[in-house]
Order: C-alpha cells, then structure tokens, then sequence
C-alpha cells in the first residue's frame, strides 16, 4: 500500500471514532491542527496569543490522552504516522490507496463542533424560554442573543438546550466557552477555520478584518454560534460589563454580529450585561436579550426527586424559596441534606443560614468582582434585611456616596443579577443576602481580631 498523505480532516475522523465519546477541547484540537501543519510550540503560542508555556502543557496533555485512548506512545514526532496507519485500518483494503472512500462524503466534513458543551439529558421546564427563543432565533432571523442571569440559573444548560433544539436549523454549529479567556484572535482563528471548513489559511492580520471574514461565512451560510461565559472577559473590581485590556475586539465583534446583515446567530451567555448591548437590543431589532429566572415550584421540586429528596410539600416549598428555584443551589442543598442531614430538609432549615459548598465558591467568585461602591450597597442591603428605597440606602451607605455613583452601583448590580428591584425598591436574593451578610461578619471578625 503506497503512504498516502493524511488531512486533518482525515484524522479529526479517525480521532472522533476512537476517542467515542469523549473529545478534545478546543484549544487541544488547534494545538493538534497546527502541530499537523508543523508549527513548532513558540510559532503556535505566537499565532494563537496564548502564553508558551501553557501551549507546552496543552500539547503534554494532548499527546497523554492520545497515548491513551491508542494504546501506543503518540508524541509529536508520530501522531501523523500511526493516525495514517489507524485511518489505512478503517478504510476497506480494495480502496486503501484513495484515502476517502470509507467516508461516504467526498471530503469529509464536521458541520458541528460541540466543544466542551455540558451534558443537559436531565434537564426540567424551561419550555416558554425554548420557545420564545426559537421564535426569535428562526422566525425573526435574530443576529444575537444575550443570555443572562445569576451564577447557576441555568444559563449554559439552557444554552446547549436551546442548540440541541434548532441544531437542524443551520449548516454549522459551534459551541465554545469562554472561561480560559482566548485573546479574541484565538477565538476568531478558531471560528473562521471551523466555519470554513480550513480552507481560510491566511487570516487577516486586524481584529476587525477577521470579524469581516467571520461575517462573509455568516452571510454564506447559516451558522449557529454559542459563546458561554462571557463575563470571564470582563473587567473585575469596576462597574459591570466592561472588557479587561485587551479584549476590547469582543464588544467589536458583538457590535458587528448584532449591526451586519447576515443569515447567521450568535447566543452568548454571560452574569454582566456587556456595556453598549442595551443600546442595541429591541423588540423589532434583531438583537435580543433573555433574563434568566429561577425555575418554577414543580421544576425545582423534580430536581430535589432527582437527587432522591422526597419531603413533604411545605419543607420542599420553603426550600425552594430560599433558593429562589437556582437550580445549581437546589442541587448542592439537595445533596448536603442527603449527606449531613440523612435527607431531612426540616433538620437543615432549621440550621439558619444555609450556604453551603458551591454555590458559596460562585457567590464568592461574583462578589471578588464587585467595585467599593458596589460592594457598600450590598452590604447596607444586606444589613437592612428588606426591601429599601433610593433615598433610604444613600443614608445607609457607609461611607456615603452621591445619588449618581449610587444609581451607577444599583444599574450594575442589576446586571450583574445581584439585586432586585420591585416597585423603586431595593433588595437581594435570600442566598445573596446570606452570603453578602456572612461576607460582612468575617470582615467584622478581622477587625476586631
Ligand atoms: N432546567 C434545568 N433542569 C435541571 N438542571 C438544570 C437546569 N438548569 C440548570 N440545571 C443544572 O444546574 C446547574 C447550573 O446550571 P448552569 O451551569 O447552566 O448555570 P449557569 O447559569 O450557566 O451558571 P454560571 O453563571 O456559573 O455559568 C448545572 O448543574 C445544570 O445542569
Ligand atoms: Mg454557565
């Protein structure tokens, strides 16, 4: 049999049926497609933005798992001999020498690309969020669509949900996450090379002709595009929304998808409003945005079943309230009771403040973000224990700021889903309330120590 030259294509197809269900993530993938086009591991940290050691330790890790799922050592030096070797086994040995035809298409072709999209097979209610945004995803052609909400609402279920749904919709799909925070020309190479199908080899060398050239696939085709955690882009320590240093090529690229005419969707997830998107959205705009709530009582109640809690009706209710229905804290008081409690929510409430665990780590992770002014509301909210006007938190803010930098505070704590507004009054979700108040009594404790 005559060695023919294997395409990454190719081998993304043996990589697929060997690593099953798994996969690799997205940054393993370009480390492995620009490995194959024999970029040493400085010329891929340049060209992606990422830092050089960290690019050393995705390869490691790429060629381990590799190694793994083959059964033989793979290093950089022969991934592209025993893939060639794998892909000559799958193809049948009257056809060997073309290469292709084990494949039915005659260039073989991945149209979605799901990265590390979480699993959502258990997954309750939300069917009025489906629909509404199948409305505006396919009858009104929307170009972008924000989904917002509080740490563990539901956003990213919801998102992957929602793709799984209208996936048959469009010609591409691709799923990616932000939370390691790609340079925007790592996302962008990415983007354009999937939804090119890695035909586009030359990209241009400015953010903004690289957004044009994600724009022409837009318009060509109907792409699908999901971006989840957004807000690990944004600045910490200031009002909400706005981009840290150097990922400012972000608010272009919303800007352009929202504003540009093209046959495509972009849905993104985020805790912070990103600042300029209010100015765009609208109800006969194709720009959309979508506040996530908390689940209703049946829906929060399937989750505790799910997790083998099965009380009477009002202990349930009562502990559905506290969590306001987020579904990420039900799971972790569901499984607390379980643990500590021997399944008795009756014996947990009784316990008071009841912040546990994760949903802990998420409040605390929101909080560390907070600006000083910000941070003096939520606890003057959190002191008050109710709900309070305007005029009443300005005299309790300490130290005092003025009705400007107040109002600033509110708007950004609103996007960022740490408040309620009810009627020009003020107050928090009885978790944050909790965790703000513990927060305070440990800075309390400190001082006095
Ligand atoms: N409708 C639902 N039914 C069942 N489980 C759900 C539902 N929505 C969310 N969950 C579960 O709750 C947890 C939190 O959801 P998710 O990760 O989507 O929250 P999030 O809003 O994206 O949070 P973050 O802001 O931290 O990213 C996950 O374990 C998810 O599977
Ligand atoms: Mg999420």
């Amino acid at each position: 049999m005559t060695a023919v030259e294997l395409t990454f294509e190719q081998a993304m197809l043996v990589l697929d049926r060997v690593l099953q269900t798994k996969h690799l993530s997205n940054i393993q993938e370009l480390v492995l497609r620009l490995c194959w086009k024999g970029y040493t591991y400085a010329e891929i940290a340049e060209s992606s933005g990422y830092d050089d050691d960290y690019i050393r330790d995705v390869g490691f890790r790429l060629w381990q798992t590799l190694s793994k799922a083959l059964g033989e050592n793979i290093a950089k030096s022969n991934v592209k001999t025993v893939l060639r070797r794998y892909y000559a086994n799958l193809v049948p040995a009257e056809s060997a020498g073309s290469s292709i035809t084990a494949f039915p298409n005659a260039k073989p072709q991945r149209r979605q690309d799901w990265g590390e999209a979480i699993d959502v097979s258990i997954f309750y209610g939300r069917k009025a969020e489906q629909a509404l945004l199948e409305k505006w995803i396919i009858q009104e052609k929307c170009r972008l669509v924000m989904l917002l909400g509080m740490g563990g609402i539901g956003k990213t279920a919801l998102s992957v949900k929602v793709a799984e749904q209208l996936q048959s919709k469009f010609d591409f799909l691709i799923w990616r996450s932000l939370r390691n925070r790609p340079p925007i020309s790592a996302l962008l190479a990415d983007l354009i090379l999937f939804l090119s199908q890695e035909t586009e080899e030359n990209l241009p060398e400015t953010t903004d002709g690289q957004i044009s050239c994600l724009i022409k696939y837009l318009r060509s085709q109907r792409c699908l595009i999901l971006l989840d955690n957004i807000e690990s882009i944004f600045r910490e320590g200031e009002t909400a929304g706005h981009y840290s240093p150097g990922y400012e090529g972000y608010g272009q690229l919303l800007r352009r998808v929202g504003d540009e005419l093209h046959q495509s969707c972009l849905i993104f997830t985020t805790r912070e409003t990103p600042s300029g998107f209010t100015a765009r959205e609208g109800e006969t705009l194709p720009v959309r945005s979508l506040q996530l709530t908390g689940l209703p009582q049946l829906e929060s109640q399937q989750i505790l079943s799910s997790k083998g809690l099965a009380n009477s009706a009002a202990e349930t209710k009562q502990l559905i309230q506290s969590y306001t229905g987020n579904p990420l804290a039900l799971k972790i008081a569901a499984t607390t009771i379980q643990s500590l409690f021997d399944g008795d929510i009756s014996q947990f409430l009784q316990q008071g403040p009841v912040v546990f665990g994760d949903i802990w780590v998420i409040l605390e992770q929101q909080f560390h973000r907070l600006s000083a002014n910000e941070k003096q509301v939520m606890y003057s909210l959190a002191l008050k224990q109710t709900w309070v006007t305007l005029t009443e938190l300005q005299q309790d803010v300490v130290p005092q700021i003025s009705e400007g930098e107040l109002l600033e505070a509110l708007l950004s704590l609103q996007r960022r889903s740490l408040l309620e507004q009810q009627s020009g009054r003020y107050s928090q979700q009885p978790v944050v309330m909790e965790y703000v108040t513990d927060n305070l009594m440990g800075q309390v404790c400190c001082v006095l120590s």
